[in-house]
């Protein structure tokens, strides 16, 4: 990618491109939104472009009209697990652009190759794609295969892979999926065979409505709705192995010492989760037992683990400012949320330390010598505030049951 144009050298730059490829094609650049849902949203945060305009797709005219773009902030638990490895994320920036019953799915697929390679300089011989290979309910998606034979892409039918929708109810349809070649030498076989083709794009086909008994009814108006990955996009632009060798981490790879971690796949989890949690916290959101909060309780504990496994003193006090205010800026959120991050973070620490401390303590005790059963976990809850998750970490490190590590945490005094 020596050839890369200069404005796609950042992820802002990127974004711009995107944008502006969009708006010259009549649409209406949107303002990104929270990542909290509303409490009447099943699901917690924005897991996608689309989600904050379900009703549009399902048939309300959007007051800004039928063509959409914007840049919009996500948070994925689903992916938690992959987290480390080179591609995934918690949270993430999202590109997408929507036709409401305007254009159909050819026309997205066209614009789609367009700003791939000739807008950002992706060679077509990188490309491949995937299409709804068709199932009980739905026949295969013929429009979308036969564009990708008419560019020249190769592409495969799927049929579990290939349908998106964002719940178990609402507008889903067929997808199409756009992989980018991330590998060094020539593409060889398949995104199926293949992990070093990343997916990048996803243009969705929504016509259907899944109802609550399973069944599909179609509806009114058929529209698109198309996600890019922006770190993802980013990180294949500059031809970098992982999202966090790209330019997006610049700052943490900087600031955040390799040695605060006992490897890679450590750093990456610290990193992403941190990066997170600032996100979290700039979206308003505080630590708690329940909902959005117990998530975000949960990413600042599974990175104060990660670090106290090297150091039981480091603390997110230390945390560079520009990390935060970079992270903030990033995702499209005032940096005065920097001194929301700065409180928030070390109480949770704080309250963390006590925690298990006391864990530590109880479990010492010889009734938790052998696995706990329901009742010693309603018990560890009840009486010693202690959650599962937290008495299962601390069985696991401690190896043998009943023994767990030595208190080398700094005591906070309880924060509540
Ligand atoms: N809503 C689709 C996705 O998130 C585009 O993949």
């Amino acid at each position: 990618m020596a050839s890369r144009p200069p404005w796609v050298a950042t992820a802002e730059g990127t974004a711009a491109a995107f944008l502006g490829f969009f708006r010259d094609r009549g649409h209406h650049v949107l303002p990104g939104e929270s990542l909290v849902r509303p409490p009447d949203d099943p699901v917690l945060f924005t897991t996608s472009g689309m989600h904050p305009l379900t009703p549009y797709l399902t048939g309300r005219p959007h007051p800004l009209g039928v063509r959409l773009a914007d840049v919009q902030r996500c948070l994925r638990t689903t992916d938690l697990d992959e987290v480390g490895d080179d591609n995934h994320l918690t949270a993430f920036q999202m590109l997408g652009s929507w036709s409401l019953g305007d254009y159909g799915g050819e026309r997205s697929l066209l614009w789609g190759y367009d700003l791939l390679v000739d807008g950002y300089g992706i060679a077509p011989g990188r490309l491949h794609a995937t299409v709804f290979g068709g199932d009980g309910q739905v026949g295969e998606d013929v429009v979308a295969l036969r564009t990708w034979e008419r560019l020249g892409v190769p592409v495969e039918r799927t049929t579990g892979d290939n349908w998106w929708s964002n719940g178990p109810t609402g507008p889903c349809g067929p997808d199409s999926e756009i992989f980018v070649w991330t590998g060094d030498g020539p593409p060889t076989g398949s995104p199926a065979s293949d992990p070093r083709w990343w997916e990048v794009w996803n243009h969705v086909t929504m016509r259907y409505r899944r109802h609550e008994d399973g069944s599909l009814t179609e509806l009114s108006r058929g529209s698109v709705d198309t996600g890019m990955g922006l770190e993802r996009l980013v990180t294949v632009l500059e031809g970098v192995r992982s999202v966090y060798d790209s330019e997006v981490f610049a700052d943490w790879r900087r600031l955040l010492p390799s040695g605060w971690t006992d490897g890679e796949t450590s750093w990456r989890i610290v990193a992403d989760h941190l990066r997170s949690a600032v996100v979290l916290v700039g979206d308003g959101v505080r630590p708690a037992a329940g909902g959005q909060g117990y998530v975000l309780r949960r990413l600042l504990r599974r990175a104060l683990t990660l670090l106290w496994r090297v150091d039981p003193g480091r603390s997110l006090d230390g945390l560079p400012l520009p990390l935060v205010t970079g992270t903030l800026r990033r995702f499209g959120l005032p940096e005065q949320g920097c001194e929301r991050v700065a409180e928030v973070l070390p109480a949770e620490e704080r309250r963390f330390a006590v925690l298990l401390e006391r864990g530590r303590r109880v479990l010492r005790q010889p009734r938790f010598a052998r696995p706990p059963t329901e009742e010693d976990y309603a018990y560890l809850h009840d009486t010693h505030g202690l959650p599962r998750d937290l008495v299962d970490q601390l069985r696991r490190e401690g190896g043998a049951p009943g023994e767990v590590p030595g208190t080398g945490r700094r005591s906070a005094g309880d924060p509540r």
